[in-house]
């Protein structure tokens, strides 16, 4: 028996929907993308959503549009996937890590308002494994740092959260913009691709430029009824555009998001309560919040989770990490010139912490064999 980390939903019965965008002449973005977008907007209730060929990219086109200067701090968690914090240095920024909370592992309007100076731009929470910050509590947090001035701008990493909520509210709803990812191990992909949506007017006209090169014209408008029509370069931008090509595998899996979270949870459920009364540390679940159960993360304390690992791996059970703590990787810990110690959790859970396959198509078979395995071979570990 053997149980992969990960195994997409995509068949060849999705291949007719890519064939017909080769019937079509440009190949990149057009109709399809701009059909998704609509399907997005209204899944969300949002006025605009732009499709993105990667989380990163998208987030990278938005931090360009707000034109970010090397002082301008930007509030991240320090346990999240390191794009979150490269984006902000890409586009010219400065991160700012706050720690998280040890029951949620996401970041608090108590971090985020401590954290606020006259130099915060952007605070990026990140709704991670699928369990959405409390968006409204850090929109009142932000204002009330910052009573003077322009209020920063909210941008929501949702790379782990499309079908999540939180006292019954989506992504999108207290931010300027939210940010999705559909890589290859997402609740939804493509591959690679993301998209951004927004509740900024200005930011998502600026948006639709630097997601472009800064062009002041998409390829449709460049070439509007059978003419060629000139653009000029407004701001500097990237290519984070996503291809109809691609774009072409997103609605089904869109129509269908909310039917498969049934499925995640089930599995979700299940792992729960197989390990509940186990050592492992398990993610505290926010009763008013509905997890789009990205992850299933546990952690494994004793200094034991790199052999537990190595054990599961042995036994053929898939497993990552999900994530190490980012100040504490080698290219953040020269840039913040020997500050340490300064985010225990995040360095904590990021010591211990494992993920284990969960995916809509995951069997019975292959997650019981799962649990047996995590109980014979890393039980014992914690509990020596
Ligand atoms: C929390 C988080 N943010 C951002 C990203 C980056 O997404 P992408 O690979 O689409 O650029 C990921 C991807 O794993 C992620 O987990």
């Amino acid at each position: 028996m053997n149980a992969e980390f990960y195994r997409h939903p995509l068949s060849k019965a999705d291949a007719a929907a890519v064939a017909a965008v080769l019937d079509t002449p440009f190949l990149t973005t057009g109709k399809v993308c701009a059909s998704v977008e609509r399907q997005i907007e209204s899944y969300f209730g949002v006025p605009h959503a732009v499709l993105m060929n990667s989380w990163t990219n998208g987030a990278f086109a938005v931090l360009l549009a707000m034109e970010l200067q090397p002082s301008d701090e930007v509030i991240i968690p320090a346990m999240t996937f390191i794009a979150t914090a490269n984006v902000i240095v890409l586009a010219g920024g400065t991160p700012v890590f706050v720690d998280v909370d040890p029951r949620t592992l996401l970041m608090t309007p108590e971090s985020v308002e401590k954290a606020v100076t006259a130099r915060t731009r952007a605070v990026m929470p990140v709704h991670l494994y699928g369990q959405m910050c409390d968006m409204r509590g850090i929109r009142h947090a932000v204002s009330r740092a910052r009573s003077v001035g322009s209020e920063p701008i909210i941008i929501e990493d949702c790379a782990h959260c499309f079908e999540g909520a939180r006292d019954g509210y989506k992504p999108g709803r207290y931010s300027d913009a939210a940010i999705f990812s559909f890589y290859a191990t997402k609740n939804i992909t493509c591959g690679e691709g993301g998209a951004a949506i927004f509740n900024s007017e200005k930011l998502y006209q600026r948006t639709l430029e630097t997601r472009s090169h800064g062009m002041s014209a998409t390829a449709i408008d460049r070439f509007r009824e059978g003419r060629y029509n000139h653009w000029d370069m407004n701001r500097l931008g990237t290519k984070a555009n996503l291809p109809d090509l691609l774009a072409a595998l997103l609605p089904k899996q869109i129509a269908a998001i909310d039917q498969r979270l049934i499925e995640r949870k089930r599995l979700a459920e299940r792992y729960r309560s197989a390990f509940e009364a186990g050592p492992l540390r398990l993610v505290e679940q926010i009763g008013t919040g509905v997890s789009a159960e990205h992850l299933f993360v546990v952690g494994v304390g004793n200094g034991a989770r790199d052999v537990a690992i190595a054990r599961l791996n042995e036994a053929r059970v898939g497993v990552t990490v999900n994530y190490r703590s980012v100040p504490e990787t080698s290219f953040y810990r020269r840039r913040l010139g020997g500050l340490v110690n300064e985010w225990p959790v995040a360095k904590k859970w990021g010591d211990e912490t494992l993920s284990l396959p969960l995916f809509p198509n995951l069997s019975q078979a292959e997650q019981d064999y799962v649990i047996a395995t995590v109980r014979r071979v890393v039980y014992p570990l914690v509990d020596a």
